[in-house]
């Protein structure tokens, strides 16, 4: 049986820089094909950041979006949480740019690194806070300059990824509309499936492990491929089981868009069809953990999601991380 919801999300913003990179263009950087991309992943063209734009731009024009459409002003908002694995910095945290840039000044705020994974763990954890510490309002962001991290000699990852900012304002539950269900999950063991070796503790940017470009995305993606459709498949179910929802009754399903063929391979053995399933990979790549919040903007906006309609989210990324909610909106 289903428990009511504490929280709910107010308002929806995203933001996506102006300029598409398309297959075509890749082309013309690496040995690859439209046709490739396109077969292997869905991706048509993914948006891009000039070379050097800081996240916390990005995320504050999602924030303030976000709070225009919930009609929550920035000094309300008690708590900002921003998933995400390229901040600005590698401190302070960028979330505290963010509080800055928006006027957010009565807020707490910090990053919270879960890779794809991160909005829906960031939404969680606002939302424990929330009930444990009695915040009203938070904001929760994903944002990615993956970019910033991308090698463009390697065809392996530099097709896949793309840049932007979603953000959501969470406030109280009426008791009905709400997170009805979350659920998370993790698995170190396989973290070097999918990383990011340089710039930390172990491979300080030196010169050396700069020229190695120890700095950038290794991923195995044939087994990144199988565990993601795994663990997505088995975080819906927990997270409707949970509920105590079939499938069925879901009026939309939110998949991470890293690629089509995992969405489809998830949506498929939930038996959903494509007509419910959000698809924005083709026009923006993967963008990691501004993913998800990215489509829930634009099923908003565009008439997908309405007011009532009950909505699955399921995730998967670096960690191993996964995560998955229903929600009522
Ligand atoms: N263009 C042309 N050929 C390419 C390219 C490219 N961009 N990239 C790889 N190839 C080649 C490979 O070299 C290989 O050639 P070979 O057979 O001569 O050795 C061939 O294509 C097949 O390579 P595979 O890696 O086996 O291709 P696969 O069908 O697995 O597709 C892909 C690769 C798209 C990366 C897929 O494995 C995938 O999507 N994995 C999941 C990746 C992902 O989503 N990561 C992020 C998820 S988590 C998160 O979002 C952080």
């Amino acid at each position: 049986m289903s428990k009511k919801p504490f929280t709910r999300i107010l308002g929806t913003g995203s933001a996506l820089p102006d300029k598409v990179l398309t297959n075509a263009e890749l082309e013309q950087i690496v040995e690859t094909t439209d046709q490739w991309i396109t077969e292997r992943t869905g991706i048509k063209e993914r948006r891009i950041v000039e070379p050097g734009t800081p996240l916390s731009g990005l995320a504050a024009k999602a924030a303030r979006k976000a709070l225009d459409d919930s009609g929550v002003s920035p000094e309300e908002i008690d708590l900002i949480i921003l998933g995400t694995v390229t901040g600005d910095m590698k401190f302070p945290a960028t979330a505290c740019l963010v509080q800055d840039l928006i006027g957010a000044k009565n807020a707490v705020a910090f990053d919270l690194s879960a890779a794809c994974s991160g909005f829906l763990y960031s939404l969680q954890v606002a939302s424990g806070l929330m009930i444990a510490s009695g915040y009203r309002k938070a904001l929760v962001i994903g944002g990615e300059i993956l970019t910033s991290m991308i090698n463009w000699k390697d065809r392996d990852t530099c097709v896949l990824f793309g840049d932007g900012a979603g953000a959501a304002v969470l406030g109280v539950s009426d008791g009905e509309r709400g997170l009805i269900h979350t659920h998370l999950g993790a698995d170190g063991a396989h973290s070097k499936l999918l990383y990011n070796p340089g710039c930390g503790s172990l491979n300080p940017p030196t010169v050396e492990n700069v020229q190695e470009n120890l700095h950038t995305i290794r991923m195995a993606g044939r087994e990144v491929f199988r565990h993601a459709v795994t663990a997505m498949s088995g975080a819906m179910q927990k997270v409707l089981d949970e509920a105590g929802i079939d499938a069925d009754d879901l009026d939309l399903l939110i998949p991470h868009q890293a690629n089509l063929r995992i969405i489809d391979a998830v949506a498929k053995r939930f038996s959903v069809p494509s007509e419910k399933v959000y698809v924005n990979v083709d026009r923006f790549g993967n963008t990691s953990a501004a993913s998800i919040p990215i489509a829930i903007d634009e099923a908003r906006k565009s008439g997908r999601i309405k007011e009532g309609d009950l909505v699955g989210l399921v995730t998967f990324g670096a960690g191993l991380t996964w995560a998955s909610a229903i929600v009522r909106f």
